[in-house]
């Protein structure tokens, strides 16, 4: 299975994106073929909400945006990593996600396997609340199938992070 997995943490050695490095382990191990495209890293504008694109059709937008929708519509499976962010997820995430607009109906249709990886440095019962329930609600507009949320909640950097969350990321790879 073809799987993307889109990150928005700045912090490339960070939490997020080493419990994506467990995740890419399990997965590939099993024998899917995972592309991680750093969001963060990318160059990728805000939505305008000029409604050009039809929510079908490319956006007007010069950047990497519309190649990173053309890469998820050619997979099977879509995963989010973000560090909670305000108790939501990052801006740097959030912008792909506003652009999926020009692909909806495309994307929609697709019916993807999806998971969230996500970190926080707090360690109580409210933390994850907002950002599960967000993505909860995203999956089932977009119609993506839930197959596992990392909610790795004290893990404010990579040295306190609880070792559960990497054995979670590595068995959402090898069972997503
Ligand atoms: C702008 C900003 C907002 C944050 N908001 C929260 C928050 O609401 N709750 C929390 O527990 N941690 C918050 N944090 C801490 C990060 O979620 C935490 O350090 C995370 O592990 C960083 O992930 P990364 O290493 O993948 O970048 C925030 C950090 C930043 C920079």
């Amino acid at each position: 299975m073809k799987i993307v997995v889109l990150t928005g943490s700045p912090h490339k050695k960070g939490t997020s994106n080493t419990l994506v490095q467990e995740f890419v382990k399990g997965a590939t191990e099993t024998g899917h073929e995972v592309e991680v495209i750093d969001i963060a890293k990318s160059n990728i504008h805000p939505c305008l909400g000029c409604e050009a694109c039809g929510m079908n059709g490319n956006c007007v937008q010069k950047d990497d945006g519309n190649e990173i929708l053309s890469k998820i519509l050619n997979s099977e499976a879509i995963v989010f990593a973000t560090p909670v962010y305000y108790f939501g997820m990052s801006s740097q995430l959030k912008i792909i996600i506003d652009r999926f607009y020009a692909r909806n109906g495309a994307i929609t249709n697709k019916h993807l396997k999806a998971a969230l990886i996500t970190t926080a440095w707090n360690n109580d019962n409210v933390v994850m609340s907002a950002i599960e329930k967000h993505f909860q609600i995203i999956f089932d507009y977009l119609n993506f199938e839930n197959r596992g949320m990392v909610l790795a909640k004290g893990s404010g950097y990579v040295e306190m992070m609880p070792d559960e969350y990497y054995k979670q990321a590595y068995e959402l790879g090898k069972n997503i």
